[in-house]
């Protein structure tokens, strides 16, 4: 459909109603009619009620090893559940399955260059054993910490489960972050052990990953063993005695490893975020009430049933894989896809193959993605058979009705609906989210679910009417809750519940309209969304600055019409350095170098000043007003309002 006759289909402010079949087949109602529930309205009344609804819920998708005394432990702002219970997430994401249905696929693989792979129950089960029995043998313990860097092929899930097995909270870092932030994740969390792989393969070339796990692991000492996946086979440096090859140390271990019958409220994991300051943050998720609450979202947003085929086209390094590629899909009990490589490698229509291909009935992507296929033309979807979706969804940002038109019409066929997800690495679970039962509007995310509690607030703390903007906060705890910031309790604090008392603040603005439904627009503070990416606008000043050319710099975002945003930086260079082409370019390396390519700034200035608060701080918010052309508003209170005008001559 050409772009003109999209726009015009948007002035319709449609709204998509769900089908008949998908309401009554859907596993929400399922539940309410099992409950004897009648109406949305009604389910969302009686799930405030946050302690049956989750002690319910648990009933449904997990299996202790002795049942909670309590569901619920809140002291503000740390919440335990399912307080008593011995439990282990690996029992009901590999165990059971293993046994109950031990040849059902749980992973379709496909490597960049086409190779492919599948791992039923039994054969995951005996893998992450085996694994599990390896890293038992390298003296790992329950309580340690094992930091992962995989890209995406089956023993990061692998690893992911070995770890859980034993009761070692794994670090998984994206591979597409550079060996410096790899380095200061492991420092923080202090690995023993870091896993890893030779090389792996990116739009037809290699990535060199086991030589950046070298680099970070000279800067980490608490890394006693590199454990190496050969995943390419290409000759890779090789340290004796510290480097251990995977498949080596695996191959003749048991195929049997008993699962640590952990506490509900033991950490599984720690993944780092960035927030509004330079230094990563180690967000803490626990084995039971994330279980319970990452299934149950799983289940009733995405409907999965036996026969599906899930694919959530994310990377297992963001959280978006840790709950709906890795252990939300396993407990489930679903088949799901894994791709290696880049959505348009060799060709544009990579991932409508792999759809066709495996048949996948549930597609879950990010705007980002969409926009680029957008931009590439129906052509390449045109190629494939896609018949067999079933529902879409999207994560990340906020999806644009445009997107989310075309996304609907061509890649849905017009039948799917689309269940824009909002959540973020804190809530560990899909908090605001439509049902198959809900009617959509194209871009908003519909209601909090069941569960779940959520409002728009104004600055002063009070509801802020409909139609009106304000900060999205979350009133109640919720099962698959942060349990904290590893080693950061201030920074936790500070970060979510010291602006309004009691409420946890998600640093995310928005609206509701008059009809209840939610519109999220973007970031309130100083985090940047970068293709779904989350970066802080501090942690790339700081490595600009770590440059020796640069003596200050801001960042800030720039609406970009593929990727959300782009970074735009400003920078500040040292007396005597001059200007030139080379160091800009250098500039941006440097940022790709110390964080990642990811964070490379689209565009680096040179200016003589930056404006600042009285107290010294740069007003980013100033310099954004004046790159995207809005009126940059009262600059009375600046320490150098001439600083403003400066920019206009940045080279
Ligand atoms: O700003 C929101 C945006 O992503 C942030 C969370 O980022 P992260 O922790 O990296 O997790 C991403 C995957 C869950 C949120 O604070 N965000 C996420 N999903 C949406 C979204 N913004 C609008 N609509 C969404 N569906």
């Amino acid at each position: 459909m050409p772009e003109a006759d999209i726009s015009v289909l948007l002035k319709e402010k449609r709204i998509f109603k769900p089908s008949q079949k998908l309401v009554s087949e859907s596993n929400v109602k399922k539940w309410m009619d099992k409950q004897g529930i009648r109406s949305y309205e009604e389910l969302m009344k009686k799930s405030q009620d946050t302690e049956w609804f989750w002690g319910e819920a648990a009933k449904e998708f997990v299996e202790w090893y002795s049942p909670p005394k309590k569901v619920l432990d809140w002291k503000l702002p740390y919440s335990n559940w399912f307080v008593g219970a011995k439990y282990n997430i690996v029992h009901d994401a590999v165990d059971r399955h293993a046994k109950r249905h031990p040849d059902k696929v749980a992973y379709y693989f496909e490597g960049e260059p086409g190779d492919r792979r599948k791992m039923t129950y039994k054969e995951l089960s005996d893998e992450v054993c085996r694994l599990a029995n390896a890293l038992k043998k390298l003296g790992l313990k329950r309580g340690d910490r094992v930091s992962i860097y995989l890209p995406m092929i089956l023993e990061l899930p692998v690893a992911m489960l070995a770890c859980a097995k034993i009761g070692v909270a794994h670090s998984v870092v994206f591979s597409g972050f550079s060996s410096l932030a790899l380095a200061d994740r492991i420092n923080d969390c202090g690995a023993r052990v870091l896993i890893t792989c030779d090389t792996f393969w990116r739009r037809g070339k290699t990535v060199a990953l086991k030589a950046a796990a070298d680099e970070a692991a000279r800067q980490a000492p608490s890394i006693e063993h590199v454990v190496v996946v050969k995943r390419t086979g290409e000759n890779i440096p090789w340290t004796n005695g510290r480097d251990l090859s995977y498949q080596d140390i695996t191959a003749n271990e048991s195929t049997a490893c008993e699962t640590e019958k952990m506490e509900a409220n033991d950490l599984l994991y720690i993944l780092y975020t960035s927030g509004t300051t330079g230094k990563p943050k180690g967000v803490m998720q626990r084995h039971g009430g994330y279980a319970v609450n990452i299934a149950l979202t799983l289940s009733w947003v995405f409907d999965l049933k036996d026969n599906d085929i899930w694919w959530g086209a994310a990377d297992a390094g963001w959280v978006t894989g840790h709950s709906y590629i890795v252990y939300a899909p396993l407990i489930l009990g679903t088949t799901s896809i894994i791709y290696e490589g880049a959505p348009d490698w060799p060709e544009a229509d990579r991932w409508w193959d792999i759809i066709e291909n495996y048949k996948v009935t549930v597609f879950y992507t990010s705007p980002t993605a969409i926009r680029m296929f957008m931009k590439l033309g129906t052509e390449w979807v045109k190629k494939h058979d896609l018949s067999s979706l079933r529902l879409l969804g999207s994560v990340g940002e906020p999806i644009n009705p445009e997107a989310w038109i075309w996304y609907q019409l061509n890649i849905g066929g017009g039948r799917c609906q689309i269940m824009d997800t909002w959540w973020q690495t804190e809530t560990g679970a899909f908090a605001i989210a439509p049902l198959p039962i809900s009617e959509l509007k194209p871009g908003s995310a519909v209601r909090p679910l069941p569960g779940m509690a959520a409002d728009i607030y104004t600055d002063e703390g009070k509801r802020a009417p409909a139609e009106t903007g304000g900060n999205l906060v979350l009133l109640s705890p919720w099962p698959a809750m942060l349990g904290g910031l590893y080693k950061n309790p201030e920074k936790y604090q500070e970060t979510y519940w010291a602006k309004y008392p009691g409420v946890y603040l998600t640093g995310d603005i928005g609206r509701i309209d008059a009809d209840g439904y939610y519109w999220v627009q973007g970031r309130a503070d100083d985090v940047l969304k970068v293709s779904g990416h989350r970066l802080s606008n501090s942690e790339l000043e700081s490595s600009l600055v770590s440059h020796m050319s640069v003596s200050e710099a801001a960042v800030i975002g720039k609406p970009h019409e593929l990727k959300g945003e782009s970074i735009v930086a400003f920078v500040i260079l040292k007396k005597g350095i001059e200007v030139s082409e080379p160091l800009r370019k250098e500039l941006r390396e440097h940022v790709g170098k110390e964080i990642g390519k990811i964070a490379m700034p689209d565009e680096v200035w040179f200016v003589a000043d930056l404006p600042k608060t009285r107290s010294g701080k740069i007003m980013r918010r100033v310099i954004r007003k004046k790159v995207i052309g809005e009126p940059v508003g009262d600059i009375s209170t600046l320490m150098n309002p001439e600083a403003v005008a400066e920019l206009d001559k940045a080279k």
